[in-house]
Formats: structure tokens, C-alpha cells, sequence
């Protein structure tokens, strides 16, 4: 679950830009990051919960709750609650930080996994 994750995360990443910079101008194509940003909020959650072998420490937890934030804010700039450059900008910063920390708890998770300590 994880791999998907991060495959969907890196695709977001890609679109966003897309959009940011102009390129993506089709539609239906653009709405793909309104429905990937539900799969991967529910993904990280179910992802990086509890793990029996894993220990939960604040990466891990800012990881699993990280992408769910910045949907609330993508959805509150669909839904024109909250507008502008700068607004957007701190959406990309989110999502951002959203792939480095799951990128982080990923390979903590490795590690405690293949027998580490989970740090
Ligand atoms: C956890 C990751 C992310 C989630 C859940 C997410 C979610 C969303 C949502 C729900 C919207 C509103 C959709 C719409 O206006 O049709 C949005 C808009 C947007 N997102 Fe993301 N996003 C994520 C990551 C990113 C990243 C990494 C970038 C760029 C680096 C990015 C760039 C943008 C841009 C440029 C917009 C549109 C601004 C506009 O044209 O109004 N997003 N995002």
C-alpha cells in the first residue's frame, strides 16, 4: 500500500506543476488531482497507522495525517473559500512536504521492517 502511495503522491506532484506552469489545460485530465488527492489522503491513513512492527513516532504520524491537510486546503480552494497566488503556493508546500515525510516514514518502516529499529 505503500508503494501506492508514493506512485500516486509523485504523480500529484507531477500534475500540480503541470498546472502551476500551464501545461495541463484540459479538464478532465486536471480533475484527476481532485480525485487522486481523496485516494492518497485515505491511503496515507490507512497506510502508516499502527503497525505491529513499526513504531509510531511523529514522522510517521505527521506523514499519515499530512496529505489529509492539504486536501482540506485543495478543497477549500475548489470550493473558492480560499483564493490566490499565495494560497496556492502553500498548497505546493504542503503536498511537498507531504511527499518528503512519507517518503521519510517509508523508509523508517523499511528499516524496522528488514530488522532495524525503526528510527
Ligand atoms: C497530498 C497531495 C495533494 C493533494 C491531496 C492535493 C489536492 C488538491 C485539490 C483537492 C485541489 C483543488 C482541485 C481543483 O481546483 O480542481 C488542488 C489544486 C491544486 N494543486 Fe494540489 N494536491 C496535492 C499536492 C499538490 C502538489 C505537490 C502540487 C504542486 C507541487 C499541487 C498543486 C496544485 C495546484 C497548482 C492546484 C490548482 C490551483 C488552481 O489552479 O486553482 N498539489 N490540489
Amino acid at each position: 500500500m505503500l508503494i501506492a502511495l508514493r506512485i500516486a503522491l509523485y504523480i500529484q506532484v507531477l500534475l500540480g506543476l503541470g498546472r502551476f506552469l500551464g501545461f495541463i489545460r484540459n479538464n478532465v485530465v486536471w480533475e484527476t488531482h481532485l480525485t487522486l488527492g481523496i485516494i492518497i489522503a485515505v491511503l496515507a491513513l490507512l497506510a502508516l497507522g499502527a503497525h505491529p512492527r513499526v513504531r509510531q513516532n511523529a514522522t510517521r504520524t505527521l506523514a499519515r495525517f499530512f496529505p489529509l491537510i492539504t486536501l482540506l486546503w485543495g478543497l477549500a480552494m475548489w470550493q473558492g473559500l480560499i483564493g490566490g497566488r499565495t494560497v496556492v503556493m502553500l498548497h505546493m508546500l504542503l503536498g511537498l512536504i507531504s511527499v518528503g515525510l512519507v517518503e521519510r516514514a517509508g523508509a523508517q518502516q523499511k528499516r524496522a521492517l528488514e530488522g532495524g529499529r525503526g528510527r
